[in-house]
């Protein structure tokens, strides 16, 4: 037998979204966000799914709640609907809006579940994008003024807080390629996006620290290791530039270094505008870095597409080659690569606290007779944890594990053909049916670790 024992009070837990899983998206007072928008419009998602409904939620979240209780888990990270709470994203304050997430939290509290609240995980109140979006200043200031809304409402309860899921997602996927809202493929102003995102990440921290002053903040980033195709000059350049792009630009700036000089002169005059002072609110001390970590890239030079960076990343039938198993959305399996990147952080960024905010897998999860058997969802789980462990044992100051997601979901344009939960979702009768994988995680947190034969 091999133990592995993660420290007293490590906090294990289970992350959602609100646009992933509430519905209800014009109840009690809730206004349009750009995900409304881009799931609405053909061709955006699989087969046109949306949201409106999604695991129905904002009806159904005692059940959700006691699910939770029965797990186990001693934390939930979800995030708050900026739509349910300033319907046009300034002004008018929605209190039933506010009051949904109230009960919630209360309820959770009641459980003996720790709340982390996201303030943004995507969906923007399309009102602002009618005025520019995130590539405007004028939301910045919203977001420091939504954070202060909900900080005063939840922040006698809620002490860890959260302001941006993914960034990069946002600016690059939402501005860039145009995969995710608001679907815009204007690459000058996806890295004005990016940068006004950190900005605004900056000014919600001291909103949160002044009206929560015990309250624990951090930023959650995607962050992947960046391996080269070959070792080639070419694709270790290539590496470097993606590093840069996917990693440093948002990591170097949050630790107080400014943006990378290489990516500046990458970028040339793509380079955003920078105000005075920014730099300095986007380096606001913080209580804990949150990463999100599913794979890292595989990247190669590639010349031949005028594409922003001179790479590509390896599809999945390359991984696939290369001998890396894949889930459903194409992403090698690389345990590895977590212990990689925690301890990189751990020696180039020093971090005081890190919580893994997001890390799971796609599988295509069948249910058979009344249950769902996902013997590869465990497997990649106990991987990533005994990686987790590993990278504790190096001295990383890792204080908990947030495994995406408590149940399948809305997954952003691949609608609701990927599913990531430990609880499977019949999408017909939205029941909740705890997957093989739920059982195993509840033993995980009961032994606080791993405890099984081998590896
Ligand atoms: C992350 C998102 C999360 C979910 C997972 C699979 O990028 O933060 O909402 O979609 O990927």
């Amino acid at each position: 037998m091999r133990e592995r024992r993660f420290p007293d009070g490590f906090l294990w837990g289970t992350a959602t979204a609100a646009y992933q899983i509430e519905g209800a998206v014009s109840e009690d007072g809730r206004g349009p966000s750009i995900w409304d928008t881009f799931s609405h419009t053909p061709g955006k998602t699989f087969e046109g799914h949306t949201g409106d409904v999604a695991c129905d939620h904002y009806h159904r979240w005692p059940e959700d709640v006691r699910l939770m209780q029965q797990l186990g888990t001693p934390a939930y990270r979800f995030s708050i609907a900026w739509p349910r709470i300033l319907p046009q994203g300034t002004g008018q304050v929605n209190q039933r809006g506010l009051d949904f997430y109230d009960r919630l939290v209360d309820a959770l509290l009641q459980a003996g579940v720790t709340p982390f609240v996201t303030l943004y995980h995507w969906d923007l109140p399309q009102a602002l994008q009618d005025r520019g979006g995130w590539a405007e200043r004028e939301t910045v200031e919203a977001f420091a003024a939504y954070a202060d809304i909900v900080a005063r409402r939840l922040g006698d309860r809620v002490k860890h807080w959260i302001t941006h899921n993914e960034p990069w997602v946002v600016a690059f996927l939402g501005h860039y390629l145009g995969v995710h809202a608001p679907g815009l493929q204007d690459v000058r102003v996806a890295i004005q996006v990016s940068h006004n995102l950190l900005v605004s990440h900056g000014h919600a921290v001291q909103a949160l620290r002044a009206a929560v002053p015990d309250a624990q903040v951090g930023i959650t980033l995607n962050l992947s290791p960046v391996r080269a195709a070959t070792d080639s000059e070419e694709d270790r350049l290539a590496a470097q530039r993606y590093d840069g792009f996917l990693n440093r630009w948002f990591l170097d700036p949050v630790f107080g270094r400014g943006y990378p000089q290489d990516m500046l002169e990458q970028y040339g005059e793509l380079a955003p505008t920078v105000e005075p002072r920014d730099l300095d609110a986007i380096a606001a001390p913080l209580d804990f870095l949150g990463v999100n970590y599913y794979t890292p890239a595989f990247v190669r030079h590639d010349p031949s597409e005028a594409n922003l960076l001179n790479l590509a990343l390896l599809s999945p039938e390359e991984l696939r080659a290369a001998g890396y198993e894949t889930t459903e959305m194409g992403w090698a399996i690389v345990p590895d690569g977590l212990y990689e990147l925690l301890t990189r952080l751990l020696h180039e960024y020093a971090p005081r606290v890190i919580y893994i905010t997001e890390n799971g897998a796609a599988f295509a999860d069948r249910l058979v007779a009344g249950e769902v058997r996902d013997p590869r969802r465990i497997a990649f789980l106990r991987d990533h944890f005994a990686a987790a462990h590993r990278a504790l044992q190096e001295g990383v100051p890792l204080r908990g594990y947030f495994v995406w997601s408590l149940m399948d979901n809305f997954e952003w344009a691949h609608g609701y053909s990927k599913r990531f939960g430990l609880i499977y979702i019949d999408y017909e009768t939205l029941e909740r049916i705890p997957k093989e994988s739920y059982a195993w995680y509840a033993e995980v947190i009961r032994a606080n670790g791993l405890v099984e034969p081998g590896r």
